[in-house]
């Protein structure tokens, strides 16, 4: 199976995929392009490092969403993927993209949807007093954030906890968690249900 991610920054979970795949523990899964709208990100030269087709695709350079989003449907539609990856695409996505790829694009989001949708999750998590946090995989759809969820991290929240550790507490468990929900939408027990996401045929 083919897998096309998309980032717009630093990629450490991208990296975290390239390196399930090279221990084959991606379900088979070749990662065969990664896509960024961010020139400059640093997930770029992880992909080319990889080996892997890195293509820069600046949104910039459109002059509204919906022409940006068909540019990018095209470029990833040429690499026939069975599975997009959103890695920390800081992009909001037109309907007709996620329609065009709904059932096989997944996202990771740092918090425990639905709790804390859209950015500064951690902060605002803090900032509650929360007693726990944590990271979800899920499928995406047109509400932003609000996909089916697949697979969820939870950590507890220290007494001491700043912005900057429980980020890094919550990006080492998505590095974990990412490769793992890859893994089984490849393996096919992982699936798309407007009712919600199933696996091995029960909803979750
Ligand atoms: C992660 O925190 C992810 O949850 C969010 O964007 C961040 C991406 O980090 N969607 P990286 O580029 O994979 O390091």
């Amino acid at each position: 199976p083919r897998i096309v991610v998309l980032i717009s920054g630093n990629g450490s979970n991208l990296q975290a995929l390239i390196d399930a795949q090279s221990h084959d523990r991606l379900g088979g899964g070749e990662i065969v392009a990664v896509i960024s709208n961010v020139a400059d990100a640093y997930g770029l030269k992880r992909a080319h490092d990889a080996g892997i087709d890195a293509v820069a695709l600046p949104h910039r350079e459109y002059d509204s969403r919906e022409a940006y989003d068909g540019a990018l449907i095209k470029v990833i539609e040429r690499h026939e993927p069975d599975l997009i990856v959103l890695a920390g695409f800081m992009r909001i996505l037109t309907p007709r993209f996620v329609q065009r790829f709904l059932g096989r694009m997944l996202n990771i989001h740092p918090s425990l949807l639905p709790d804390y949708q859209g950015l500064h999750t951690h902060a605002r998590a803090l900032a509650d007093g929360v007693a726990s946090h944590g990271c979800s995989v899920h499928f995406v759809t047109e509400e932003l954030d609000g996909g089916p969820v697949v697979l969820q991290a939870e950590l507890q929240v220290s007494a001491d906890e700043t912005v900057e550790t429980l980020q890094e507490k919550v990006r080492a468990r998505e590095h974990l968690l990412y490769p793992i929900a890859v893994q089984w939408f490849l393996e096919g027990r992982l699936q798309f249900t407007p009712e919600g996401a199933k696996m091995d045929g029960h909803l979750l």
